[in-house]
């Protein structure tokens, strides 16, 4: 008897955990049923992929949506159709928001919100303060919440836990794996009065230097080697913190941002407040540290931390600048630009950005070009070029630090469990976003 699927992607490069090959992909039920020649099947729906790459939905595991916060800056719908139009299929949405997700009613509120307001699927993150550390046993293990989040460093918000103290009981409630914003705040709060308003940006990265994050890591791997707790080291922006986490591989697993693989230094003057991020942009030598740590396996997870704020709030003068930089529509073309450029394969590319996050995370049926997984895929025409442009970016605060720049390889299409939902910048539908769930 003929197999029937719903949809049949034919001809395609296929990224697959065992290599690239050409093959059709058969959908049925909003899961992947075939993979091969399917040439003599029935389907329902066709996309023709000769030419075209076709990666397992591509994933940012950091991203920062703003809801419930300031609509005018971004919301999750959005954020999320920002993902959809970047090539993403699933976005993991940090708990710094205003309120912040610290409770199980603001986690209930949100992930009922996500059904009917989200293009893309997405993750839950909750929020450590000193107020719910007791809870936060419970809290992981509620469904959708894809990790704690801890800001053992100040940022935007209000959320931090800074103290050994604290952060050691925060790890001692519960068993998944941690979040770390990691930089030391003490050295923060001890350095600030040294700086003023109307110094240069490229402050930033004196103000919030090497030793800062350093310091920050070593602290949080102390207290994990103590209570065993594994630990995610977010957006790592130092040679120093790379070298030094090889040794915790047992207990570690690292993420890098895209602007930390793709600027450095100079994007202070070109581009002040824009820049500014936290942890910061730096020189040159981190940049090259940290496409080595890619190179050699050290790097788990690749994320934008996309971070939008308002323009007002990024021309203030540095100090007084919010920061936090765009990125959830960009980060693909720009990770596929990387592959042009030689820096990264197409396969570590679905590493750092499928399987990575399925893995660290613990993400159930997604992550994966494999039967029986979610019918998410990512459609890249790697001979395209095209420019970045702000005219294409959908955030409503309507900026990104990558304008003018050009990127050889694009995403074409992107299909969120069988469904198409962008195709040629075109957003096809409603919002079809659902919670992601996880291995509790
Ligand atoms: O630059 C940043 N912006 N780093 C963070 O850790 C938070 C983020 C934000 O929410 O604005």
């Amino acid at each position: 008897m003929a197999q029937h699927f719903d949809l049949v992607l034919r001809g395609g490069t296929l990224v697959l955990p065992w290599g690239v090959e050409q093959a059709d992909v058969g959908v049925r039920g909003g899961r992947i049923a075939a993979i091969g020649d399917l040439r003599i099947v029935h389907a329902a729906d066709e996309v023709d992929c000769r030419g075209l790459h076709v990666l397992p939905g591509l994933i940012d595991s950091h991203v920062h949506l703003r809801e419930p916060g300031d609509a005018s800056v971004e919301t999750i719908a959005t954020g999320t159709k920002a993902a959809i139009l970047g090539g993403l299929t699933a976005v993991f949405d940090m708990p710094n928001t205003n309120p912040s997700i610290t409770n199980r009613d603001q986690l209930d509120w949100k992930r009922g919100y996500v059904t009917g307001h989200a293009y893309c699927d997405m993750g839950l993150y909750v929020g450590a303060a000193k107020s719910n550390i007791a809870q936060l046993a419970e809290l992981e293990a509620e469904p959708n919440v894809c990790a704690i989040k801890v800001f053992a460093g100040s940022s935007t918000g209000d959320l931090l836990v800074e103290d050994d103290e604290s952060l050691e009981r925060v790890m001692r409630s519960g068993r998944r794996r941690i979040c770390y914003h990691s930089e030391d705040e003490y050295r923060l709060q001890a350095r600030k009065p040294d700086y003023h308003s109307g110094m240069p940006h490229r402050m930033h990265a004196v103000w919030r230097d090497v030793e800062c994050a350093l310091l920050g890591t070593r602290r949080l791997m102390t207290l994990a080697r103590k209570t065993g707790r594994p630990a995610h080291i977010l957006h790592v922006s130092t040679a120093e913190e790379l070298d030094y986490l090889k040794d915790y591989r047992d207990l570690a697993t690292v993420e890098l941002l895209l602007n930390h693989l793709t600027q450095t230094d100079e994007a202070y003057d070109r581009l002040g407040g824009y820049a500014v991020m936290n942890p910061p942009i730096r020189d040159e030598r981190h940049l090259k540290a940290a496409w080595a740590a890619v190179a050699d396996g050290t790097v788990d997870t690749v994320g934008s931390d996309h971070a939008p704020h308002s323009r007002a709030a990024k021309e203030r003068p540095w100090p007084d600048c919010a920061a936090g930089l765009t990125g959830v529509q960009t980060i693909v073309p720009l990770m596929l630009d990387h592959v042009s450029a030689g820096r990264l394969t197409l396969s570590r590319l679905a590493d750092l950005m499928c399987a990575g996050p399925a893995r660290v995370y613990g993400v159930v049926g997604k992550g994966r070009l494999a039967a029986g997984y979610d019918a998410d895929f990512t459609v890249v025409d790697m001979k395209r070029q095209r420019t970045i442009e702000e005219s294409w970016i959908v955030s409503p605060c309507g900026w990104t630090p990558f304008a003018g720049h050009r990127c050889t390889g694009w995403p074409v299409m992107t299909i969120l469990r069988g469904q198409a939902v962008m195709r040629e910048d075109e957003v096809l539908g409603a919002p079809l976003g659902a919670p992601v769930r996880f291995a509790g």
